[in-house]
């Protein structure tokens, strides 16, 4: 059984499509351990709690530095036996030295075809405001590894969806949620785990 670990900050409903596959079915040799939020009124920790998941935030702000934020959480999640960490709309920039303890066993979801609208400034409704302004005709959401880059990790999995005339940034992140994000972040875990299960 693969252990994972969902790192939010906001609404959840990646976290959400993670139970979900579970709950079906779909989604198979893996169980989510531990919900970490670095804010308190995240919904996504209500979710965690309604399916009797742990659940905790732990703020940057509690420790004395990044490094010393970094090293709790590594030690903190090692401790439950966690095999790979999901970022899951986590909106802090992980410390080095929490990716040197997970090295190769972090991945993140990012709505948009890596590497476009990618690296730092793009996160949530700013990565679709700027593939509205570029005027792409398709994009999409990517799941990569975690590295000490923002956005630059190997990439794992990609999903295209088509912008629409009349497209809102607030449509269209919805869309690619629905169409792309919640598609493939279990996907991609389903096939992390199967490499778990097979010892690789
Ligand atoms: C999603 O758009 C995801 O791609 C990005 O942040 C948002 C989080 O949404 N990383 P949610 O908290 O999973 O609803």
């Amino acid at each position: 059984m693969l252990k994972i670990a969902v790192l939010v900050s906001g609404g959840g409903t990646n976290l959400q499509a993670i139970i979900d596959a579970i709950d079906s079915g779909s989604l198979t040799g893996v169980s989510i351990e531990l919900v970490v939020s670095n804010r308190e009124n995240a919904y996504a920790l209500t979710r965690a709690k309604e399916h009797g998941i742990d659940s905790e935030c732990i703020k940057p702000s509690d420790h004395a530095d990044r490094s010393a934020y970094g090293q709790y959480l590594a030690d903190h999640l090692k401790e439950r036996g966690i095999g790979l960490v999901v970022l899951a709309g986590f909106l802090v920039v992980l410390p080095e030295n929490f990716v040197d303890a997970f090295e190769g066993r972090i991945i993140n979801i990012h709505p948009s075809l890596i590497p476009s609208f990618s690296g730092d400034g793009f996160y949530g409704l700013k990565v679709h405001e700027a593939a509205l302004e570029r005027g792409v005709k398709v994009t999409g959401a990517t799941v990569h590894f975690v590295d000490k880059g923002c956005d630059t990790g190997p990439i794992i999995m990609q999903k295209a969806v088509y912008v629409e005339p009349g497209d809102t940034p607030e449509i269209l992140q919805k869309r690619v949620m629905e169409q792309a994000e919640w598609v493939i972040l279990p996907q991609a875990i389903q096939m992390i785990a199967n490499r778990h299960s097979d010892g690789q």
